[in-house]
């Protein structure tokens, strides 16, 4: 049976059509359902709309405390039946709503290599630390800031002479690699979470 994906974004959504690219292939195992993102106008939410896969926007703004959008966000996600849901450059921290209705299959992508530079600015914080390897890593979400359970982690180079954009960006290529060729094991094995360690049969 395909694996129904709902993507949540708040950005340009590369990562995002990476997953809608391999949707196109029946035996990846894996189908983008939904699309949804916390802001108005992204590219993510319009490479969505273009293949006419449903999407929504929710905007914290538009509620009177987290716990609220925290709550709607978890009815819209889950009105389309997720098997799994991605957090493809989602740039908030979902609520306890959410982690409890879809605990343990929430799967969120970092810019750096899980435990370091967690946060907002991972290849920021990478380049600022000197570091000469850096990647992204895939986790099962959980109540903290990018601590959880580690599904895959790719590794990148830092060069000399990386800026922000050209580390992020050559990690993004990594990242996109290793989301697509995680979450299609995933869907087509099934995967099982036991303390910190996610097995992919
Ligand atoms: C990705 O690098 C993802 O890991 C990062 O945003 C980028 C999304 O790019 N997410 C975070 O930093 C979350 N803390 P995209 O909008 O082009 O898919």
């Amino acid at each position: 049976m395909t694996a129904r994906l709902v993507v949540l974004v708040s950005g340009s959504g590369t990562t995002l059509q990476a997953l809608l690219d391999a949707s196109a292939d029946p035996a990846w195992g894996a189908s983008v359902v939904a699309v949804g993102a916390d802001r108005a106008g992204t590219l993510g939410e319009k490479r969505a709309r273009d293949l006419d896969i449903p999407t929504f926007v929710l905007p914290l703004a538009d509620f009177e405390d987290r716990l609220d959008w925290d709550a709607a966000l978890t009815e819209l996600v889950a009105a389309h039946d997720p098997t799994l849901i991605v957090l493809a450059g989602f740039m908030k921290l979902v609520g306890s709503a959410f982690l409890e209705r879809f605990e343990g299959r929430t799967l969120n992508t970092h810019p750096a290599l899980s435990p370091s530079f967690p946060g907002m600015h991972g290849p920021r914080e990478a380049l600022a630390y000197g570091v000469k390897v850096t990647g992204c890593t895939l986790f099962v979400v959980d109540q903290g800031i990018d601590t959880g359970a580690i599904v895959a982690q790719a590794a990148v180079p830092v060069l000399d002479d990386d800026t922000e954009d050209t580390l992020h960006e050559r990690i993004k290529t990594a990242e996109r690699a290793m989301l697509v060729d995680a979450i299609g094991r995933m869907a087509r094995e099934g995967f099982s979470t036991n303390g910190r360690k996610v097995t992919i049969p």
